[in-house]
């Protein structure tokens, strides 16, 4: 792949001397791009000898190879380590005044920067507007770390780590030959529900279901890959699951919940300010109508005690006609068997006129399929039962052929 490193004039520039190294041995060609500040901090000739390229800061230097145009044009991925306030401020003006920000206007790939700077300036109302511009144009800013700056201070402004600048950068491309990740939901919000509510009977038993929330994880996951800010609320997933979001190429905020109760409070708080809301966990449609504090003991010659259940809120059905937000896409699943009176379609139809969510994807459970399982395929219908799509493979793959049609929805 071919990467450009853009270096801007911070202490932390010291660190992209580690990120071009880890680059390079990863196999990129990268070409370092500095501006005049970053060569105060780092000389030009230790960015030539670790990239094997040559360094300039001027759109003066090699004017006939029109190297400001080509540079920008011939990348596969562009980041920028450390960006400091002022250069994000620059690159929002669109100025023009160095090689750097004359290739950022030419370049067509993914680009990203990883901000450093001190916690004041990093929370000043004018950098948080400089960062909410860059997104909003598609360019992936990186939160900063938390942890030691260049004084005694401590607090989030610190510039990542290079093997994480890297992992995240390199995601946003995929493999060599590959076409790159579309950035299709920069600047967006999206809320995504995932694993199976539980409600309990008593302190230690519950009515549950067999999610394991891969489905909603991996929309959770393609979504962050995407450019969107994700916020994930996971019901009870399986333990891989939660491993997978922990150690996931791009982060996502999560949200724990165990009840149908709370995983409603939780969606319908994120998605205050979301674009999309996807319900992808199963959600127990009934309760008991009381909970003890108390273990429920059986009493020796009498048969079970009834539960008493009485019927749960339909989030999905609801967000759908209060819309959080206006021109929130509101997205759902049918997970059916089919039976005598229907079959997977027909009941997913039914419930895509039902529910009233934009769209819903409908995939067949049961005897070993849909759940815990790696693979899916769905049918996409959209509010009226009509098919709008299809989708089969990986979680993944269904999940990105998922956001292809929401997409096509958002405003
Ligand atoms: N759903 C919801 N709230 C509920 C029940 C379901 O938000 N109380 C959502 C699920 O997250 C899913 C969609 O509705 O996106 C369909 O869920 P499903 O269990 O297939 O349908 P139900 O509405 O429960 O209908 P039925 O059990 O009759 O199939």
């Amino acid at each position: 792949m071919r990467i450009l490193l853009g270096v801007s004039g911070g202490i932390a520039a010291y660190k992209a001397v580690l990120l071009l190294r880890l680059l390079r041995e990863q196999g990129h060609a990268v070409r370092v791009i500095p501006t005049r500040a970053a060569l105060e901090f780092v000389g030009a000739p230790t960015f030539e000898a670790l990239s094997g390229e040559p360094v300039s800061t001027e759109v003066f230097d090699d004017v006939p190879g029109v190297q400001h145009v080509a540079l920008g044009k011939g990348a596969d991925l562009v980041i920028v380590a450390p960006a400091t306030a002022d250069f994000m401020a620059r690159a929002v003006l669109g100025l023009a005044d160095d090689l750097l920000t004359t290739t950022l206007l030419a370049a067509r790939c993914p680009v990203v920067f990883a901000p450093a700077m001190h916690t004041e300036m990093w929370d000043h109302p004018a950098t948080r507007a400089n960062v909410a511009t860059l997104r909003e144009r598609g360019v992936h800013v990186i939160e900063p770390a938390a942890g030691r700056l260049t004084g005694t201070d401590t607090g989030p402004g610190r510039l990542p780590e290079p093997e994480d600048i890297a992992r995240e950068a390199l995601s946003l491309v995929g493999p060599v030959g590959t076409p790159p990740q579309p950035q299709d939901l920069a600047g967006r919000h999206v809320v995504v529900s995932a694993g199976g509510t539980r409600e309990l009977i008593d302190p230690v038993r519950f009515i549950g279901n067999r999610s394991s929330g891969r489905q909603g994880v991996a929309l959770a996951q393609a979504a962050a890959a995407r450019g969107a800010h994700v916020t994930l609320v996971a019901a009870n997933l399986a333990q891989d699951v939660t491993d997978q979001v922990r150690t996931g190429e791009r982060p996502c905020a999560v949200v724990q919940v165990e009840s149908t109760a709370e995983l409603r409070d939780a969606v319908r708080a994120a998605g205050a300010d979301a674009d999309v809301v996807v319900m992808a966990a199963a959600v127990a449609d009934f309760r008991p109508a009381a909970t003890p504090d108390a273990k429920i003991k059986k009493v020796p010659g009498q048969g079970p005690a009834p539960i008493e259940l009485v019927e749960n809120p339909d989030i999905l059905a609801e967000l759908a006609r209060v819309r959080l937000r206006s021109g929130q896409v509101v997205v759902g699943f049918a997970a059916e068997t089919g039976d005598a009176s229907g079959t997977v379609l027909e009941h997913g139809r039914a419930k895509a006129r039902r529910k009233g969510a934009d769209l819903i994807a409908v995939n067949a459970v049961g005897s070993g399929r849909g759940f815990g399982t790696d693979s899916n395929e769905v049918t996409v219908l959209d509010g009226a039962g009509d098919v709008v799509g299809q989708a089969a493979g990986s979680k993944r793959e269904v999940a990105d052929a998922l956001w292809d049609a929401v997409v096509k929805l958002l405003p």
